[in-house]
């Protein structure tokens, strides 16, 4: 058991904890549903990219999906092997840059974008749209012909020998099987009908925020059903999965505040997670200390917006103001997401391995936050 108190009160609050121990367990659950087949795993880096926690999937030997420079960078400085990049919007300068850094693996998001590739020695995959609907929230929802990723898989005929195999993604935290062995049956028969090699099936594997989840053992089961004749290598690319369930936000609770509904105030507000704000997220919370009596509230933070939610008519014990509160499933979209509205810096972050933690982000300084500016 992590002792959240202790923590806020060493490194201070806002601060995301985060559990060594889960993220390889989530790394060996996940390594299990492609047990009998070639698959290799990258990290979604736009999850989370803290080197220190990236150094953990370096040592469990999973890839990089990377989107930028800043992620390719963090993914080297934590000495992960294999890079894979995603993105629809690559620039020339960019692809100098990540082929001089040793890419292995590109996702072509167009057929504008092919000839960009010519005679670069990659492995290239073009991104497919295969037009399933993911049923996840619209706004982290992406396998439609109306969404901006991909080309219609039919294209496919047009430039199947200047490819090595395909790619898709057809959305995030999805929490049904089916959506998936849809995508998945209509990647192998484009797969098999062009011999290719490769099959990126993107990542999306949905974790319980508020009592569904995919259903790992059905997953296995899936796979391993529909890609058993496949000669060729699988990649998956995951990020919630692996981290979302490791990562913690603690944020103090500032006043209770009894208004015509009760507000719970936080020093932790949506420059920390944007999550609930965004796509109307639910984090489970931690109350560590109470008056014992129950009440429905909003949790909210400090910014000046009345938007600022971090949990909307949740039902609780009372917490006592001074004390922490936790936000579970924060490992992922959390940090990585935090900006610095309202002139609030970014949080710190630490990691806990068994007895040891370590301070794997101090927290910005307010002074930090102007340093790049010129008067
Ligand atoms: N591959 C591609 C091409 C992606 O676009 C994504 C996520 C992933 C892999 C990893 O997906 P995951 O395994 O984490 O579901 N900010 C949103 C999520 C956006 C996901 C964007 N793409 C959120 O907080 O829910």
């Amino acid at each position: 058991m992590i002792d959240f108190q202790k923590l806020a009160n060493e490194f201070g609050t806002p601060l995301y904890v985060y559990d060594a121990e889960k993220i390889r367990k989530r790394i060996k659950k996940a390594k299990t549903v492609f047990e009998g087949l070639d698959a290799e795993i990258v990290f979604a880096l736009k999850a989370n990219n803290n080197p220190a926690l990236l150094k953990i999937m370096a040592e469990e030997e999973i890839g990089a999906d990377v989107v930028s420079r800043g992620e390719l960078l963090a993914s080297k400085m934590a000495g992960m092997k294999r890079i894979l990049w995603n993105g629809n919007g690559k620039t020339h300068e960019d692809i100098t840059h990540f082929v001089n850094q040793g890419l292995n693996i590109v996702c072509i998001d167009s057929l504008q974008e092919l000839p960009l590739w010519d005679g670069v020695n990659v492995i290239k995959l073009l991104r497919v749209n295969p037009d399933v609907d993911a049923r996840t929230h619209p706004h982290i929802s992406t396998g439609l012909r109306a969404h901006k990723f991909g080309v219609p898989i039919e294209k496919v005929s047009e430039v199947a020998d200047r490819i090595d195999g395909i790619h898709l993604h057809i959305g995030s935290q999805i929490t049904d099987v089916e959506p998936f062995f849809d995508a998945y049956s209509k990647a192998l028969d484009c797969a098999k009908q062009y011999g290719f090699k490769y099959i990126d099936l993107g990542g999306g594997w949905g974790i319980d925020y508020e009592g569904k989840e995919l259903d790992i053992e059905r997953l296995q089961k899936g796979i391993s059903g529909i890609f058993a004749g496949f000669d060729g290598k699988l990649i998956a690319e995951l990020g919630r999965f692996i981290i979302g369930p490791a990562g913690y936000l603690v944020t103090k609770v500032v006043s209770v505040k009894p208004s015509e509904k009760i507000f719970i105030v936080t020093d932790a507000g949506m420059n920390a997670l944007i999550r609930p704000v965004l796509y109307d997220a639910h984090h489970r919370i931690q109350v560590l200390a109470s008056t014992k009596k129950t009440v429905t509230a909003d949790v909210v933070g400090p910014l000046c917006e009345s938007g600022d939610i971090l949990a909307r008519g949740r039902k609780l014990e009372v917490p006592i103001p001074g004390t922490a509160i936790v936000l579970e499933n924060a490992g992922a979209y959390g940090f990585s997401m935090a900006n610095n509205y309202n002139g609030m810096p970014f949080p710190a972050e630490v990691l806990v391995d068994g007895e040891e933690v370590k301070l794997i982000r101090r927290r910005q300084s307010i002074e930090e936050l102007f340093t790049n500016v010129k008067m």
